[in-house]
């Protein structure tokens, strides 16, 4: 069957778009956070390139979430389970959070310029609000939810990181090289 079929059961390792898209993921949310956590730094143009370069990137990121999970959830391209018990449910529901919170944190992204009545300005093209005003209190929560949202993603993606590494170098299994191309799998 082509490997863009979909898939009846589980594969045995991680087709080539879900490690693109995985990568392309994990590199966006680690741009993102750095820009938004360092633009405070930077002098006017600078800072403000970086904010418009924030809310682009956020556009992509939402684009490229949105494929993984059709690839995934929709189409169905799922790897089997190389691990049992506790361990199994802890990385399945850690996979399933980080999920949850990058959309949820898309979804606030596009809000809090919207809630401001401002565009989304991506790579110069504006993107207006379809709603009406809110008030500086709605803005200022969905301001605040996206800022803390963003160190959740970022405290639990370092921690799933740094499990995938220790699966790698400490239990010496198959795992971080499901998510690597086909020449560095360890099986
Ligand atoms: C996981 C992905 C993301 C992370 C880690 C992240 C992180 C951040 C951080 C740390 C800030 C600064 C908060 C502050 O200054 O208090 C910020 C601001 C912002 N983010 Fe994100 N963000 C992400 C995705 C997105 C997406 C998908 C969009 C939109 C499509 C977006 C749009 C914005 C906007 C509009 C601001 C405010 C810019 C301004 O100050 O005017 N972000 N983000
Ligand atoms: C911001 C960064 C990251 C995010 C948001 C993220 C998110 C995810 C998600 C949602 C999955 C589940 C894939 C699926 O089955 O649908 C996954 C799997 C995986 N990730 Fe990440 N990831 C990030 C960074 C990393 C890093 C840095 C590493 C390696 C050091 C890594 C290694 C892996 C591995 C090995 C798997 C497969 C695990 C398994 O199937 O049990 N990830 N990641």
């Amino acid at each position: 069957m082509s490997e863009l079929a979909i898939s009846a059961a589980p594969a045995n390792r991680y087709d080539p778009v879900s490690i693109l898209l995985h990568w392309l993921v994990a590199l966006l949310v680690v741009v993102q956070f750095a820009l938004g956590e360092l633009w405070d730094f930077f002098p006017r143009p600078v800072h403000h390139l970086m904010v418009v370069t924030h809310m682009s990137f956020g556009v992509i990121l939402t684009a490229v979430l949105l494929c993984r999970l059709v690839w995934r959830f929709v189409l169905g391209h799922e790897v089997e389970d190389f691990t049992s018990g506790l361990i199994r449910v802890a990385s399945r529901s850690m996979h399933y959070l980080l999920y949850a919170l990058l959309i949820i944190q898309a979804v606030l992204g596009f809000l809090w310029p919207w809630t401001e009545s401002h565009a989304l300005n991506f790579f110069g093209l504006a993107i207006p609000s379809p709603f009406g005003a809110f008030s500086k209190a709605t803005n200022d929560t969905v301001s605040e939810l996206h800022d803390i949202n963003a160190w959740v993603i970022i405290v639990l993606a370092g921690g799933h990181a740094a499990a995938a590494l220790a699966h790698h170098f400490i239990l010496r299994d198959r795992i971080l090289s499901l998510m690597l191309p086909a020449r560095w799998d360890r099986g």
